[in-house]
């Protein structure tokens, strides 16, 4: 029998891990979210967030994970022996299954953005002819189930590598060139005819958006962006060995998502607000922005190309770590049928994602609750699974698994700290916040 993956390097580690927090959540979800949640009250409270409540998380997953160095559900399975705790590995696939389902649908317009790209379809400017572009990619219905079902596929393909050959190889230099891409565009962008308006509109808080609501959106986007309370960092934590630093790594991954959040941020909205778009286009606002962006750019639609490949890449590097986490339950007892796993549940994902597909075309008159299909599957899983997953998480981290036994996992400082962060504070900010934020959606 085939034996478990391991990481290669400790560095393959923390990219990895980066790799599965850095994807649409910053670069396509962030900038929506804060535009149509008033900017830079968004992001102090997503700051917030990120730092006092999904690192501990965050943290609180590696432990687990690395402790006990299976799938998820076996994982916490053997650190809590006869109680009913692995539900959180089992809630953990539903949320991540069913956030697969719709940012395949995403993937799939990058896909759609790439090849028209590539064939030159960008001939024209302005705010109306973006919009009207994106309204054609995501209301087509073939156009939008064919980028779904490629990108899945590409999903499928690099799960069914293993994480040696797949995901550790491309993460290193695919990141670091994405980073650098980002930074040219926020030079570019503040450097646009009154981008001004658009930092103030970034970094200048409006407190009248300092609610409940607000609060719950920021909290679940630090969550959809760590990827905690979905236990793919649980899972990916049990592919390491012990010398890992834990605490760094849940820090530097956290930081870098705060740093590529603020970088989407400065990047689309002085353009926003220079060429006369409006800040809360929904999920198409990366989309309409960026192609105008690269319109001010020398050699623009060159680099459009480019970097559509480097984003569908950080897509990748995410939707690989929400199928991972399934993958790994199916195939505990026999490593060899990870080909198969990968296959069978990737297009049960993509049947779970049509009505998404679908919910900008044909189904856009359906609405559950008030939201359209797409909106629908985000919500419950940002502001009602993963707080709800992440909480949980915390509850166990906190007070079921015993002190002697993590100290072996963090140093005596980082310890302390956590503890009472995970024991305290997380769980009860995040009750509150949850309710609260429930309760004014
Ligand atoms: N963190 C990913 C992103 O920001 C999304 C994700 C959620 C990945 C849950 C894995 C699990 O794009």
């Amino acid at each position: 029998m085939k034996n478990r993956d391991q990481w290669q390097s400790k560095m393959g580690f923390v990219l990895a891990a980066a790799g599965s927090a850095i994807g649409l959540g910053a670069i396509w979800k962030f900038p929506y979210m804060a535009g149509t949640n008033g900017g830079s009250v968004f992001l102090l409270l997503f700051i917030i967030s990120t730092l006092g409540i999904g690192l501990p998380i965050l943290l609180a997953e590696f432990v687990i994970g690395r402790k006990g160095q299976r799938d998820a559900v076996s994982s916490i399975k053997r650190l809590a022996p006869g109680k009913q705790w692995q539900g959180i590995g089992w809630l953990g696939v539903m949320i991540s299954l069913i956030i697969l389902s719709f940012y395949s649908v995403v993937g799939g317009w990058i896909i759609s953005y790439l090849v028209r790209s590539i064939s030159m379809s960008f001939e024209g400017t302005g705010e109306d002819f973006y919009n009207r572009l994106f309204e054609t990619v995501i209301s087509n219905p073939f156009e939008a189930l064919i980028g779904q079902a490629i990108f899945l596929l590409l999903t499928i393909w690099i799960v069914s590598g293993g994480i040696k050959g797949g995901i550790e190889r491309a993460n290193k230099w695919m990141m670091p060139l994405l980073f650098i891409f980002f930074i040219i565009l926020a030079v570019r962008s503040i450097t646009l005819d009154g981008a001004i308006e658009g930092l103030k509109f970034l970094f200048v808080p409006d407190w009248s958006y300092l609610t409940w609501s607000t609060a719950l959106s920021a909290l679940g986007q630090a969550f959809f962006t760590l990827s905690v309370g979905s236990a793919a960092m649980m899972t990916y934590a049990s592919y390491l060995s012990a010398e890992q630093k834990l605490g760094q790594s849940a820090l530097s991954v956290s930081l870098m998502n705060i740093v590529i959040s603020i970088l989407a941020g400065i990047v689309i909205f002085p353009a926003v607000f220079s060429l006369g778009f409006s800040p809360n286009e929904g999920p198409g606002l990366v989309f309409i922005i960026l192609p105008a962006v690269f319109d001010q750019i020398v050699f623009g639609s060159f680099f459009l190309i480019i970097f559509f490949i480097l984003l569908l890449f950080a897509t990748l590097t995410s939707s690989m770590s929400m199928l991972e986490i399934a993958v790994a339950i199916g195939i505990r007892e026999k490593y060899e049928n990870r080909k198969k796993a990968a296959w069978l549940i990737g297009l049960i994902t993509f049947v779970i994602g049509i009505p998404s597909a679908l919910s900008f075309g044909i189904l856009s008159d359906v609405s559950i609750a008030g939201y359209s299909i797409f909106d629908f599957a985000d919500m419950i899983t940002s502001k009602i699974g993963m707080p709800i997953g992440a909480f949980l998480v915390a509850i166990f981290a906190g007070y079921v698994l015993k002190k002697q036994d993590l100290q072996n996992e963090l140093n005596p400082q980082v310890l302390a700290t956590w503890r009472i962060l995970i024991r305290y504070i997380v769980p009860i900010a995040i009750a509150f916040i949850f309710i609260q934020g429930l309760a004014s959606l």
